[in-house]
């Protein structure tokens, strides 16, 4: 792993959350199922959703500007927006352009999205270290945003009682004082198991090629097979992610994993040997809201007075790519 010749320091932190809440109950008028199952295989008892003309973006313009506000850093200042979004209202322009313009982030500021599902905030940082250690922009905002429920298939009881709607935030500097507030962070994909999760994009051939076809858009996914990959892969990575840090489990503070399934984050607890308090959950509210659910996890723990600031946690999620990361962080006070 390249080292960053700067060292960087979260700044801010912020997130967004719709108001409209469906719960397991809601969910029976759709289809058999019940809160009964969905609590005990997932943990979860209700998920938010956009509304009307709301969307991903208007998730992620308050995120930002929670996460912005939070970091004591100018807008004018911000030199890179990238957004780790799978399910924006638009494929472009990129929701991270969209951010800028709304946040008033000067306009000729680079913004990209970039795409590797629940693992994209945790990519968005090891991209924004890069640059940062490299010199190349000093302040960088990062934006997962998603509105999954706008992309799954609301007769698929299998998927639609899992995700929600969300967004989270994120800002990064050039530590200024030699502090690195990453102290270690790696992020994997495997393409060849991306049939677990896939998700197509409509659109038909030429008519004149071949007769159209109706094309099947919605989120896919082999649950099953999506559990099983990531029980015998992130625990063992965990520890090589903690050992890359210097640490062991025990030095670090907190475990902020991706939100997907609470079965998933006891394995990690257990791996961890961490009790109740070090562990942050909040899936039985949100759901799986993708990129955002460790943002909106952090943040949430820190304004519930959960997580304490001064300390360190691990943050670590995976999803569609196959993808998968992890990183150890420091949160200093004031981020929140
Ligand atoms: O960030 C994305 C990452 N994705 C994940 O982390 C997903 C990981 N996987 C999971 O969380 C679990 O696999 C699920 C919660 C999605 C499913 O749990 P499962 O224990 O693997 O259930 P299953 O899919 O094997 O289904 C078991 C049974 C089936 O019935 P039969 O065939 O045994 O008769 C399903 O038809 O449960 C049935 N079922 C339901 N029953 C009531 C599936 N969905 C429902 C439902 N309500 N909503």
């Amino acid at each position: 792993m390249t080292q960053n010749v700067k060292p960087i320091r979260i700044a801010g932190i912020g997130y967004g959350v719709p108001e409209t809440v469906i719960t397991n109950d809601d969910l029976t008028k759709l289809y058999d199922t019940s809160d009964e199952w969905i609590y005990t295989r997932t943990g979860i008892k209700e998920r938010r959703v956009v509304s009307g003309n709301e969307n991903a973006v208007d998730l992620g313009f308050a995120a930002a500007k929670m996460a912005v506000e939070n970091s004591g850093i100018n807008v004018e200042d911000i030199n890179c927006v990238i957004a780790a979004s799978s399910a924006p209202p638009q494929l472009y322009p990129a929701l991270s352009c969209n951010v800028q313009s709304r946040l008033g982030i000067p306009n000729y500021v680079p913004s990209f999205d970039l795409t590797a599902a629940c693992t994209g905030l945790i990519y968005a940082l090891q991209v924004a270290r890069g640059l940062i250690g490299a010199g190349i922009y000093k302040n960088i905002l990062l934006v997962a945003a998603d509105n999954n429920s706008r992309l799954v298939d609301w007769e698929d009881r299998s998927i639609s009682i899992l995700f929600g709607d969300g967004a989270g935030a994120m800002v990064v500097t050039e530590a200024e004082d030699g502090v690195d507030d990453i102290l270690s962070l790696d992020v994997r994909a495997d393409g060849s198991i991306g049939k677990y999760i896939y998700m197509n994009i409509p659109g038909n051939n030429c008519p004149l090629v071949e007769p159209c076809e109706q094309v099947d858009a919605k989120i896919h996914m082999s649950g099953r097979d999506v559990y099983k990959f990531v029980v015998t892969t992130l625990p063992k990575y965990i520890d090589k992610c903690i050992e890359d840090a210097g640490m062991v489990a025990s030095d670090i503070d907190y475990l902020i994993p991706h939100q997907a399934n609470q079965r998933i984050i006891e394995a990690l607890q257990q791996r961890l040997e961490y009790p109740d308090e070090k562990v942050v959950s909040n899936i039985k509210y949100y759901g799986n809201t993708s990129a955002a659910s460790i943002p909106i996890a952090l943040v949430e723990g820190v304004q519930q007075g959960k997580i304490k600031l001064g300390s360190t946690a691990i943050l670590c999620g995976f999803g569609a790519g196959m993808t998968w990361g992890a990183a150890v962080v420091r949160l200093r006070e004031g981020i929140c």
